[in-house]
């Protein structure tokens, strides 16, 4: 351990205290246009014959009967669970997985953003365990049994990146809080990104989900876990993103902004698959639990406090992102270069029309609390570079709702 840890401290400055990564393996992925096309084909390549599709419903898109169509060109019949929601509830996993019990399948697609592949990433844990509660897989690696079942995720959102990762985030709704369920288990076997399907976002949704993918990749590039491999492919991806994400979220029938926003969101989650993420997460997990916020948006309207908070923490790795930014940071000291990236985050989050704040999401002063608590626990500040304090997190949290706090010296 003592080696390892030295030879990371001779590259870097910074404290080490994760010195053996843990790298996670990545799907196999088809990407293009008329990628869903495909999915047919693939299915029975995977020898699935009766497909169990998990989904919003995306209603008004006609994607489900489209991939049904799909499906059944090449053979392959399939049924429908489409009672997922936005931030998917414990209670949807246990029923989508009574109806799957009752349906009889040999493969499992998910069919949607984050929603529908995490709530699928649950279902597939919960059948591999006979039907045990998805609370009992909440941390890591937590799964007894491997899975044996072969899942396609077909993704439609530019975008959370959970065709690609390992993770499942799933509300409590008891305790009103979301649990991170993190097992290679979770991992699909196939990942679909056809910017087709992107192009059916709404304008909202491809802003907010955007900022998620920005989230991604500036989380696990200044991460405490100091993962290398993942600042290429993160900082590719913020280039992108501030390249693309303005016109893919203002007219979706431009192909090339779409298309390179489909590469970044899959590419920050190649980054943060590894290199884990921060607090924005954590706010964003606490807003979800407690008051059924979209995620992105969370992510959106926390990032830039976040960033001015972690500054000190790792000021050269801001740098680097602000030169993948585009940003001229000749001359520039690594802080200073630092606070020229968050002030561009924010720019570009003014751009994309969110005025938002944490109040406006549903959250009041009298939850304060709980809310920092919330942050403490969950399993992304781990990744924060900045140590956070219950004093910290409340700060955070009056800042996300618009008031004026002093850090000291952030
Ligand atoms: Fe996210």
């Amino acid at each position: 351990m003592g080696h390892f840890a030295d030879s990371q401290r001779s590259i870097s400055n910074e404290r080490v205290e994760y010195p053996l990564k843990m790298m996670h393996a990545y799907p196999k992925a088809v990407v293009g246009w008329g990628a869903h096309t495909m999915v047919g084909q693939e299915a029975k390549n995977l020898g699935i014959n009766n497909a169990f599709i998990v989904t919003t419903g995306l209603k008004g898109t006609g994607i489900v009967e489209e991939i049904q169509g799909v499906l059944k060109a090449a053979d392959v019949n399939s049924s429908v669970y489409d009672n997922v929601t936005g931030n998917p509830k414990d209670h949807e996993v246990m029923e989508g997985y009574k109806q799957l019990s009752a349906d009889g399948f040999d493969g499992f697609i998910s069919l949607g953003g984050g929603s529908s592949t995490d709530c699928c990433k649950a279902i597939k844990l919960v059948h591999g365990h006979d039907g045990q509660d998805v609370r009992t897989f909440e941390g890591a690696f937590m799964a007894t049994k491997p899975n044996k079942i072969p899942h396609i995720a077909i993704n439609t959102t530019s975008g959370t990146a959970s065709e690609v990762s390992c993770f499942s985030i799933i509300n409590h709704t008891d305790d009103m809080y979301k649990m991170a369920l993190f097992d290679p288990n979770c991992t699909p076997t196939l990942a679909f990104n056809d910017p087709a399907l992107h192009q059916c976002m709404t304008g909202d949704i491809a802003a907010y989900t955007g900022m998620d993918a920005l989230t991604h990749a500036v989380e696990a590039i200044a991460s405490r876990l100091l993962v290398q491999s993942a600042y290429g492919p993160g900082l590719w991806a913020i280039g992108e993103i501030f390249s693309h994400l303005r016109q893919s979220a203002a007219n979706r029938n431009n192909d090339k902004a779409i298309e390179q926003m489909v590469w970044a969101q899959m590419s920050a989650g190649y980054s943060f698959n590894s290199a884990g993420l921060g607090i924005v997460h954590s706010m964003a997990h606490v807003l979800g639990g407690r008051y059924d916020a979209p995620h992105g948006l969370c992510n959106a309207i926390g990032l830039v406090d976040v960033c001015r908070y972690n500054l000190p923490a790792c000021p050269e790795r801001f740098k680097t992102m602000a030169k993948a930014a585009g940003l001229d940071t000749e001359g520039m000291s690594d802080y200073k270069a630092g606070e020229k990236f968050a002030d561009a985050v924010e720019e570009l989050r003014s751009e994309l029309g969110i005025r938002k704040n944490f109040k406006d999401l549903g959250m009041q002063e009298k939850d304060l609390d709980v809310c920092a608590k919330g942050v403490l626990n969950d399993i992304c500040t781990e990744g924060n570079p900045q140590d956070v304090s219950m004093e910290d997190a409340k700060k955070m949290f009056s800042r996300c709702m618009g008031e004026e706090v002093d850090f000291g010296n952030r």
